[in-house]
């Protein structure tokens, strides 16, 4: 890991400075408000899911985390995703690196219920699942911050960090004494002692903030699987580097991460594994010490756009 000469922290503003085709457009929409009728209805390739042999032959210390086996998915005449086949381990950040339009938003999407894969298997501590929506995801663990999805400004910090899970008191009411108290912690934890205010409206925090607090809710909810699509987007440098401290915070809490960007300057910085995406497809996978630095890990990805397999 001697590579670090030309500094990984210069590209981190900017999650589009890898590989961007400026043709592919990203997906601006939100899970949540997603209209569901862009799905088709498609049953063809269940026949041909096939279990991948990486799901099975893990680790000695059990299944992992979370096996994904040959994951399709068509939109129409798309299709998205070609058969993916992933693990993650606890505590492990692994980086779902790829361009605009390779998957990676479907591919978390799909995981996680809010669409239904139309081939392959999900395993969830080696067991076999399917995630009717995000909701039956999160009750198991598995917690998403999406790209696009931002707290809501009028209310305080204490009330985004705990949005639809407030704890009541007797009355019924939301207990505010115990969120306050209790966001003060989760501040504390993630870095931004500075804020001090659970209080706070948060159309008052900058958009690194932002990105922590709803990382924190990974931590406080005690999820074992966190889920960031480009966390980064729109983040100045130093914003970055920040987030990316909560990020390797959460990592010692044991929460396994699925960090997705298309900057390998970021993605080497955190993770611990590499999965590359392309066009719907795994297109190549790393452990971190197979990589010799960022400009390795760009050399990788450059050879597999030399070999067309990017
Ligand atoms: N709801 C949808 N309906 C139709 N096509 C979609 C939908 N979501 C994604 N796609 C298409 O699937 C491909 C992968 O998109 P996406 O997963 O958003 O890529 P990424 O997140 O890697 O940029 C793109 O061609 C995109 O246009
Ligand atoms: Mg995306």
């Amino acid at each position: 890991m001697s590579d670090n000469t030309t500094g990984d922290e210069i590209d981190s503003a900017d999650e589009s400075t890898m590989i961007e085709d400026p043709s592919a457009t990203e997906d601006p929409t939100m899970a949540e408000s997603e209209d569901t009728t862009t799905e088709e209805p498609t049953t063809t390739d269940k026949a041909k899911a096939t279990a991948a042999p990486e799901v099975a032959s893990t680790a000695a210390d059990g299944p992992p985390l979370l096996g994904l086996s040959g994951i399709k998915k068509r939109f129409g005449s798309i299709e998205a995703l070609k058969g993916v086949s992933m693990e993650i381990n606890k505590g492990e950040i692994m980086a779902l690196v790829g361009d605009n339009g390779a998957g990676k938003s479907t591919l978390i999407k799909t995981i996680v219920g809010y669409h239904q894969p139309d081939g392959g298997e999900i395993y969830w501590n080696g067991e076999q699942v399917t995630f009717k929506n995000p909701d039956e995801a999160l009750e198991k663990g598995i917690r998403v911050v999406y790209q696009d999805m931002d707290l809501i400004p009028s209310l305080t910090v204490a009330r985004n960090l705990y949005l639809g899970q407030e704890p009541t008191n007797r009355f019924g009411h939301i207990d505010f004494e115990e969120i306050n108290s209790e966001t003060e912690k989760v501040l504390n934890e993630i870095g931004l002692k500075s804020l001090n205010d659970p209080q706070l409206p948060a159309e008052n925090l900058s958009g690194g903030e932002s990105q922590s607090i709803k990382i924190g809710r990974a931590l406080h909810f005690d999820a074992d699987l966190l889920i960031l699509d480009e966390p980064l987007r729109n983040l100045s440098v130093k914003e970055s580097e920040k987030v990316l401290k909560t990020v390797k915070r959460t990592k010692e809490e044991d929460i396994a991460i699925i960090y997705i960007t298309h900057n390998i300057f970021n993605a080497y910085e955190v993770a611990d594994r590499f999965h590359f995406l392309d066009s719907g497809e795994t297109a190549g996978r790393y452990d971190k010490d197979e990589i010799d630095g960022p400009s390795d890990l760009t050399n990788k990805l450059k050879t597999l756009a030399n070999e067309g397999v990017l």
